[in-house]
């Protein structure tokens, strides 16, 4: 996949978050798609599990996944990032990159890596490969299951011979920052010549969960220092400076969302405003659409009202302003149009 090929289908994405910014017009650029309810893994973490491989949960038809994808391009959006369950289970994956493609959409996916090579010719045909994998052995098993981590290594590699561009996609909570496992993340991707970055783990509730799941002020304090170093010493880290500024001014201690009520004692310029929600979205494999991972089982279903009603209703229903977590940041800082975040995003993720 060029670097070219990928800048000129991003245009379209450009222009969506340029003419929202112009109108004002509540748009959703981007649209997470849960395309299936399959996967064959069982991450400790998922967001989606509550959809994963439940029975009762019919699958999506091509035909409806075409009906959905007209649907959503109708309401304006021009990028779509192609997730699940596992993306690569479908046997149709491939007529569906090439409907988003017919519809000149800007196409990205995130693989846990296991069918890469059997759907190698269909990822050529997409803008970005993000592929999930955790650290190292130890780390990446114990997040992803034992044995996950020769898998993904194997279909990074696969990826990598067949000229695709790819992005090694952490999730960072307790039980992945293990010490040396973000180090052995960093030099692998800047020996095999890819791309890293890390988004911290979202779930509804996180803060009350298992202790596994979420860093302290100090641990993620340390980590962020670490990356940035790390950054600066010129390993291939995508996630930009700003983002992680913004991680590391956040002005609610042991509290990761800024909601409405709490604005008045916050400086304004101790967060950026989260864009999840206003300019994105996720289509859940049951087709619920929800503003973002941490916002999970909160929203319309697009079988009963239609993607664009359940889009509008969303905005209502929203009480927060915005997260702590780099990804969430990193996302709204790129759509946002904030001008550092969006040059590091197109340099590092499209260049
Ligand atoms: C839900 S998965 C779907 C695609 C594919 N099955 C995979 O694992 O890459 C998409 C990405 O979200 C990450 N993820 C899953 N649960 C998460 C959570 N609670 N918070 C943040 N990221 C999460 C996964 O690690 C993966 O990188
Ligand atoms: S592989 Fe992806 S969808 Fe499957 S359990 Fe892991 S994070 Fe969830």
């Amino acid at each position: 996949m060029s670097s070219l090929k990928t800048l000129y289908n991003g245009r379209k994405a450009i222009y969506g978050l340029v003419r929202k910014k112009v109108t004002g017009r509540r748009i959703p650029v981007r649209v997470n798609f849960l395309v299936t309810k399959y996967c064959n893994l069982e991450c400790f973490y998922c967001y989606a599990e509550d959809v994963l491989n439940v029975k009762e949960i019919p699958e999506f038809t091509l035909d409806e996944l075409k009906d959905l994808i007209d649907q959503v391009y109708d309401t304006g959006c021009r990028w779509v990032n192609i997730l699940g369950g596992e993306p690569l289970i479908r046997n149709d994956i491939e007529e569906i990159i090439d409907y988003l493609r017919s519809k000149g959409m800007f196409i990205e996916m995130t693989t846990n890596g296991y069918f890469i090579k059997k759907r190698i010719e269909a990822l050529k045909k997409l803008d970005h490969l993000a592929i999930s994998l955790d650290g190292n052995k130890k780390s990446n098993d114990r997040a992803r299951g034992e044995g996950s981590f020769e898998k993904i290594i194997e279909g990074i590699q696969c990826a990598i011979d067949n000229g695709i561009k790819v992005r090694v996609h952490a999730t960072l909570c307790k039980r992945t920052m293990q010490g040396e496992s973000f180090d052995f993340l960093v030099n692998y991707c800047k020996d095999m010549g890819i791309t890293l970055n890390y988004s911290e783990n979202g779930l509804p509730g996180i803060e009350e969960l298992d202790p596994d799941y979420l860093l302290s002020e100090e641990e993620a304090l340390s980590f962020y220092q670490g990356y940035e170093e790390m950054k600066a010493k010129g390993y291939p880290i995508v996630s930009s400076e700003v983002a992680v500024d913004y991680v590391a001014k956040w002005p609610l201690p042991d509290k990761t969302t800024i909601y409405k009520k709490d604005l008045a004692d916050i400086p304004e310029d101790s967060y950026y405003p989260c864009q999840l929600g206003r300019n994105q979205c996720f289509i859940s494999a049951d087709g619920n659409v929800y503003p973002c991972t941490k916002k999970w089982g909160e929203g319309k279903n697009v079988g009963d009202v239609g993607f664009k009603a359940a889009w509008e209703a969303m905005e209502e229903d929203l009480d927060c302003v915005a997260c702590k977590e780099l990804g969430t940041i990193e996302q709204s800082l790129i759509t946002g149009l904030q001008s550092r975040a969006l040059v590091n995003g197109i340099t590092n993720f499209v260049l």
